[in-house]
């Protein structure tokens, strides 16, 4: 990435509290076009929250997150924007600062969709429903907002035509062609995963979110996730965001990894760098030595616990001890 073009995502000085509870800390890092950017960190982290700050659901306690559609962009025009006091401009190829934009602008404007944690898919349509379904504010806008917008005016027809060939296309993309229309909710959970991936595309994001798309997939669904994420960076100017656990698929997949833990940013770089960052290997290993200890500890007390046993009752009961 050019140093000269400006990031897609800027954050600065995230912070989002619920209450007593600081989920996250002051948190800045950005996001390049064309780039494959993991969030990683320990369960409770807070990435899920970051996710949920981009793309509206939560509104932040303070921070800016600014996301540029031109590589033009400069820090002045986004110090610019902020004093405006507007959401956004778009006199030069858009600029947003989605803090201040609603879910459903974030969307539609600054171009950003997600998938969650758990899927949602509409179960109970087609697959190629869903995929038509997603592109509603398109069709919508084409049809001027009327009824007679919808059945008669040529942009409609248009939008409606352009609308099912994304389908067809993203249908093609995640090679569920064939089963276009049976019910979403009948397909296999790995396939499910894809078609919401899709369903986000036709969109036609700038910025996409994927909240942990590999958990709960075998290596094989796996290894065609990370073939779908592959063929978006590469193929699409839609730039990754994405939370994941599985550390081999962050090493493979990513050009870019942050790493969170309790809110706050403790690495940010490649991933070889990252994987080095004694910060890491500190957060890492520290959660595993005290999981280690603890397990140590318990076996001591069953231990202590089968050798009193062992001596008032005659050995009954006794787990034994190694
Ligand atoms: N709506 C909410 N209300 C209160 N606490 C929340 C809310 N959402 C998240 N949290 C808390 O914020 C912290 C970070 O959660 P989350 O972002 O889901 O972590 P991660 O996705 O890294 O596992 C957790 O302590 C969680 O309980
Ligand atoms: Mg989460």
């Amino acid at each position: 990435m050019s140093p000269a073009q400006a990031p897609l995502l800027t954050i600065e000085h995230l912070t989002m509290r619920f209450g007593g509870l600081l989920a996250i800390d002051d948190l800045s890092f950005k996001a390049h076009r064309g780039d494959v950017t993991a969030l990683i960190g320990p369960n409770g982290a807070g990435k899920t929250t970051v996710f949920n700050c981009i793309t509206g659901f939560y509104k932040p306690t303070a921070g800016r997150m600014a996301l540029a559609h031109s590589v033009t962009t400069t820090p002045q025009d986004v110090e610019a924007l902020t004093d405006s006091g507007h959401r956004w401009d778009e006199t030069n190829g858009g600029l947003y600062l989605l803090e201040r934009m609603p879910d459903y602008e974030i969307t539609a404007k600054a171009r950003v969709a997600r998938t969650f944690q758990n899927i949602r898919l509409f179960t109970g349509m087609t697959v190629l429903e869903n995929l038509i379904v997603a592109q509603h504010n398109a069709l919508m806008r084409a049809s001027g907002w009327t009824f007679l917008g919808l059945l008669s005016a040529p942009s409609f027809k248009r939008a409606e035509a352009e609308a099912t060939e994304r389908a067809r296309f993203w249908l093609d993309r995640i090679k569920l062609t064939h089963r276009a229309d049976d019910a979403a909710g009948d397909l296999p959970y790995g396939d499910q995963r894809r078609l919401e991936i899709a369903r986000a595309m036709c969109t036609s994001p700038v910025l996409l979110c994927l909240d942990e798309p590999a958990a709960g997939l075998n290596p094989r669904e796996s290894h065609e996730l990370n073939t779908l994420m592959r063929t978006i960076r590469d193929d699409h100017a839609t730039a990754i965001l994405l939370i994941e656990h599985d550390m081999s698929v962050v090493m493979e997949i990513s050009d870019h990894v942050v790493v969170l833990e309790h809110g706050a940013k403790i690495s940010d770089g490649t991933p070889a760098f990252v994987k080095n960052d004694p910060n890491v290997i500190a957060a890492y290993l520290g959660v595993e030595e005290t999981e280690e200890e603890a397990a140590e500890a318990e076996i001591e007390r069953i231990a202590a616990e089968a050798a009193t046993k062992g001596g008032s009752t005659n050995g009954s009961g006794s787990r034994g001890t190694p």
